[in-house]
């Protein structure tokens, strides 16, 4: 027996060594990996935040146009040339159309049928169904709801902080931003700071990835799918993802049998869809491909999975940066001042919309703060990247599947492109200075055709909730630790979410 596991640990030494020498036998630089963990050791032993991998090679090869990073045993090649993001994600998309993890509907029924993980023709016709759900005059309609949960929130404040307070941010924003997806996007009024016990919110959390078991699972789907496979493992636990279903197909029969009043939400484009009456971005009806209850019950999962912590952790960041930063905070405050009072504020969305300095300040913290740190794609064909740096007689040609993660956190932080980079300043975005922005070193919300479904979405309900709390509370910060939680894939803080919330007047 002994000598079967030595010939097995032998073998699957050399399997990876050879598999690890990727790179360097073509000429792309790399950093040293490990044998079978690649450069994901510190990640692996739940140290480190996935994108700060990610960064030590971005820093370690300046001069490169791209480089090799092994997630395990799997080659991802990290573009760092802004000229080639462009390529991968605009103007070579048609080769580049999927993403590096896949998760099928038979391993995974819930997960793996949401437009994340979805493939050719299936994403196409899912995500021209889904457009119109996040379109700009959706959102307008949409604002007034998100004005009340966040009323909702800053009530319930008043009446339980009376001086200034330490505070877990987290509590207030994880309850504003699931009440706003109940309301906005399914039609459910709920209170989850008065009410935590609400069905909604227990699932919502349980939907929120933040342990390094949960991703671990996803780089199990990215390097060993079969196993994965093998084995059923699933992102949603089956009896999650029954009480989801329950819940959101209910919606949808309140909804086809007109027991409640159509709203213009985000269960109606569902209904919608699964009918074959939704337009696609070009006006045209859609009739093409009708979807079943359960995709869509998955669709509606994707918002608490892609949309509740990078909101709710949006707003965080937004309100620790306002807590070190008090010049920002008080120019800010200015800005708010110019509103009218609250209850004569007639055009909420062009209110806020109008608010430019708190626009400039939601790209700043996106800048420092790109939630979702790094975007992932897979190639459809056989691609040409080019030499490894202009003159070099090096350039790799890969067959159809390497796997390609978008270093977003990095290049957001590069000096190059970003001068004092870890420095709040808003300015950078303003009128006069938002053309100097070399293209593609923004994109919290990714670039191309898979760009970010919600961005529009989730950047009103920040600043809807950020209006109405910043002019009634002032926030300042406990500990000044950055540090990210290696235990998510998202970004969010590893030292907890405490701050001082200090009541203005
Ligand atoms: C601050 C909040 C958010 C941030 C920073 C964020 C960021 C991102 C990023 C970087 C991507 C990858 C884009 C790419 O590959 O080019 C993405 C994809 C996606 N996001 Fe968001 N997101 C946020 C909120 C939301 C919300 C509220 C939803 C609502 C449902 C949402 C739904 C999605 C979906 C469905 C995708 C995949 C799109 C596709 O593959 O076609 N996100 N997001």
């Amino acid at each position: 027996m002994l000598w079967l596991i030595v010939l097995l640990v032998t073998c699957l030494y050399f399997y990876s060594r050879k598999r690890l020498k990727y790179f360097s036998s073509r000429g792309v630089c790399t950093l040293p990996p490990v044998p079978l963990l690649g450069n994901l050791t510190a990640v692996t032993l739940g140290r480190e935040n996935f994108v700060e991998a990610i960064a030590a090679g971005y820093d370690a090869f300046k001069d490169q146009r791209y480089f090799g990073l092994y997630q395990y045993l799997v080659p991802t090649l990290i573009p760092r040339d802004p000229e080639l993001i462009r390529q991968i994600m605009v103007r070579d998309f048609n080769s580049f159309a999927d993403r590096g993890v896949h998760i099928d509907a038979d391993c995974d029924p819930l997960f793996g049928r949401n437009l994340i993980m979805l493939t050719g023709s299936k994403w196409r016709s899912m995500r021209a169904s889904l457009s119109p759900a996040f379109s700009g005059a959706r959102c307008r309609s949409m604002a007034p709801l998100m004005a009340d949960s966040a009323s909702a929130v800053v009530n319930y404040l008043r009446e339980t902080v009376k001086g200034e307070q330490a505070m877990d941010i987290n509590t207030i924003t994880m309850s504003y931003v699931n009440d706003v997806i109940a309301s906005c996007a399914f039609g459910f009024a709920v209170n989850s700071l008065k009410e935590p016990d609400n069905c909604i919110f227990r699932l919502g959390k349980k939907a929120v990835i933040q342990d390094t078991n949960q991703v671990m699972k996803f780089f199990g789907y990215e390097n060993m799918k079969s196993i994965m496979k093998l084995l059923q493992v699933k992102i949603i636990p089956t009896e999650d993802a029954e009480q989801f279903s329950q819940l959101f197909k209910s919606a949808l029969k309140a909804r086809r049998e007109k027991l409640v009043q159509p709203r213009p939400d985000f269960i109606q484009i569902l209904v919608d869809a699964a009918q074959g009456k939704a337009k696609d971005t070009d006006g045209n009806t859609n009739n093409e491909e009708k979807f079943s209850d359960d995709d869509l019950v998955a669709q509606a999962v994707l918002f608490y999975i892609a949309g509740y912590d990078t909101t709710a952790n949006l707003i965080y960041y937004f309100l620790y940066e306002m807590a070190v930063n008090p010049r920002v905070q008080d120019k800010l405050y200015e800005e708010l001042s110019t509103l009218p009072e609250e209850e004569k504020v007639q055009y909420l969305y062009e209110s806020v919309q109008g608010l430019e300095y708190l626009d400039m300040c939601v790209n700043e913290v996106l800048r420092l703060w790109p939630l979702v740190g790094s975007a992932d794609r897979r190639s459809v064909a056989p691609y040409d990247f080019g030499p490894t740096f202009p003159g070099s007689k090096h350039r790799l040609i890969a067959p159809a599947g390497i796997h390609v993660w978008l270093p977003i956190y990095s290049i957001h932080r590069d000096p190059e492109y970003w001068p004092e980079p870890n420095v709040c300043e808003p300015e950078r975005f303003s009128k006069e200075r938002k053309a100097d922005i070399v293209p593609y070193t923004y994109m919290p919300f990714g670039n191309g055709p898979r760009h970010c479904i919600g961005s529009r979405f989730a950047v009103l309900a920040a600043k809807v909730f950020l209006t109405k709390f910043l002019r009634g509370y002032k926030t300042r910060a406990i500990e000044t630790s950055t540090r990210l939680s290696p235990r998510a894939f998202i970004l969010r803080p590893a030292d907890g979410y405490q701050l001082i919330v200090e009541p203005r007047n």
